[in-house]
């Protein structure tokens, strides 16, 4: 029987005593002892940063925290970032811009944005300041810009992500490739009306004779 150890800390703000085997992941002691399900487990060791928590205020890895670490530790899941029903701010605005994207990648950025808005203390992070917050937070198949720009509006930025230029200007060279289009469309058309009837040479010859 493998020894155990009796591990105390607050998660979420509640006291929570457990008993594990010293070197038991924190991921797993809160997944499995605690019910927390919303930390996610992707590379589990501590390259994607799925498994993030707030450890005494810190962003930390928590596949790569044993138990016997987190004793006598603040801890933060993804569950209580909310107030109670309600929303944060911060995953509010997730919500709104799109930031929020699958269920395994969400949570650490949640977790780790927390970390960083916590760090500019009120200030309005730059674009490069939160992907360089976010860094050790994967996404393996969608993209970063609105997490971005959800982060920055939590924090109070006033400027909404700018609807992309880049769609008016194909739109409007869409439109004289369309006209373009119709034009080699109605080509064949005229090249395919009633060819001309060709005279032969011989048959000219005979109407010039017949003439005379
Ligand atoms: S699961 Fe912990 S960093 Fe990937
Ligand atoms: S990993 Fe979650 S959307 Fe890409």
């Amino acid at each position: 029987m493998s020894a155990r150890t009796t591990v105390k800390m607050t998660v979420n703000g509640k006291p929570k005593r457990v008993s594990v085997p010293p070197m038991k992941r924190l991921l797993d002691v809160l997944r499995d002892e605690c019910g927390l399900t919303g930390t996610k487990e992707g590379c589990g060791e501590g390259e994607c940063g799925a498994c993030s928590v707030l450890m005494n205020g810190a962003a930390v890895n928590a596949c790569l925290i044993p138990a016997i670490h987190a004793d006598g530790a603040r801890i933060v899941t993804v569950e209580g970032l909310a107030k109670g029903p309600r929303l944060s701010a911060l995953q509010d605005a997730f919500v709104t811009m799109g930031g929020s994207q699958c269920g395994m990648c969400t949570p650490g950025m949640l977790v780790a944005s927390v970390a960083l808005l916590d760090e500019t203390k009120g200030r309005v992070p730059t674009d490069e300041e939160v992907r360089v917050g976010l860094a050790g937070t994967l996404c393996r198949c969608t993209g970063y810009q609105k997490i971005v720009d959800a982060v920055r509006a939590a924090a109070g930025a006033k400027t909404a992500p700018k609807p992309a230029p880049r769609r008016r200007a194909v739109a409007k060279r869409a439109a004289p490739r369309r006209a373009a289009t119709k034009k080699r469309a109605a080509a064949p058309k005229r090249a395919a009306a009633k060819p001309r009837a060709r005279v032969k040479p011989a048959a000219k010859r005979a109407a010039k004779r017949g003439r005379r």
